[in-house]
């Protein structure tokens, strides 16, 4: 097997299935968020403590997600809100430091302030970053950075330019992990994924672990990246 020389340093996850985890147990859809809550802190204390990663990225709520009942977003708002305090102690253990993306002003004030402080609190530690992408959609990122370059008088518009615009900071994105079943992006990260690896798991995102992402891992390792040449 061919060896792949490109190290991940940036992962990232489109977190699904966690209503149909929930549902398989006869329980109320947000039953299984609190459960894929779980499964970011482990996943990122995973990635914190393996030295090739550098950032991870999760997909936490999307611009299309306000489609949702509202009983369930005021729910993931809760959700969220209390997962960003609790895991101040999770980033201050293990050197995370913290950084979202996405359209935030569409949270409360209360968020947005937790928000800023978590990251105002973790920008200086340096085991890994974790992204949390909320009310992110990559159309949405590409589009702002784009008018972000337009209002500073820029006409005509690189690539490199754009990369450099976008809200997340690692413009190259290494693995895509998509649990739940679906073989779709999403909207999530389109400009980054251009040349990532994906992968696709059955598994429910609550079920999702170290074992299975190791088991990415290495199957990442045995994938030849090309990136448009031709190797023999
Ligand atoms: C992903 O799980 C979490 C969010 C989109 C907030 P889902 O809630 O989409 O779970 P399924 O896909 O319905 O099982
Ligand atoms: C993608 O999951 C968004 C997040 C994981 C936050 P969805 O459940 O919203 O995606 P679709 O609707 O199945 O494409
Ligand atoms: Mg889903």
């Amino acid at each position: 097997m061919m060896h792949n020389p490109h190290t991940p340093q940036h992962i990232a996850f489109i977190m699904d299935g966690n209503g149909r985890w929930a549902q398989a147990r006869n329980l109320p859809r947000i039953k299984g968020h609190e459960a894929g809550a779980e499964t970011i802190r482990k996943i990122t204390t995973f990635c914190a403590e393996n030295p090739m990663i550098e950032t991870a990225t999760f997909y936490a709520f999307s611009t299309e997600n306000w489609k949702r009942p509202k009983t369930e977003i005021r729910f993931l708002m809760q959700l969220l809100l209390r997962y960003l305090k609790k895991e101040r102690h999770t980033l201050r253990k293990h050197n995370i430091r913290f950084k979202a993306i996405g359209a935030l002003d569409a949270f409360t004030a209360e968020i947005r302030e937790q928000i800023d402080a978590l990251e105002e609190e973790t920008k200086h530690n340096t085991a890994l970053t974790q992204i949390m992408a909320l009310n992110y959609g990559g159309r949405l990122e590409i589009t702002e950075a784009a008018n972000r370059l337009i209002a500073q008088g820029k006409r005509q518009l690189t690539s490199e330019m754009l990369s450099e615009a976008l809200q997340t900071p690692y413009s190259e994105l290494d693995i895509m992990v998509r649990t739940g079943g679906e073989m779709r992006l999403s909207n999530f990260l389109l400009w980054q994924s251009s040349y990532a690896e994906l992968f696709f798991t059955e598994t429910m995102w609550p079920d999702f672990n170290e074992a299975e992402l190791s088991k990415i891992l290495k199957a990442y390792e045995g994938r030849e990246r090309r990136f448009g040449a031709i190797h023999a």
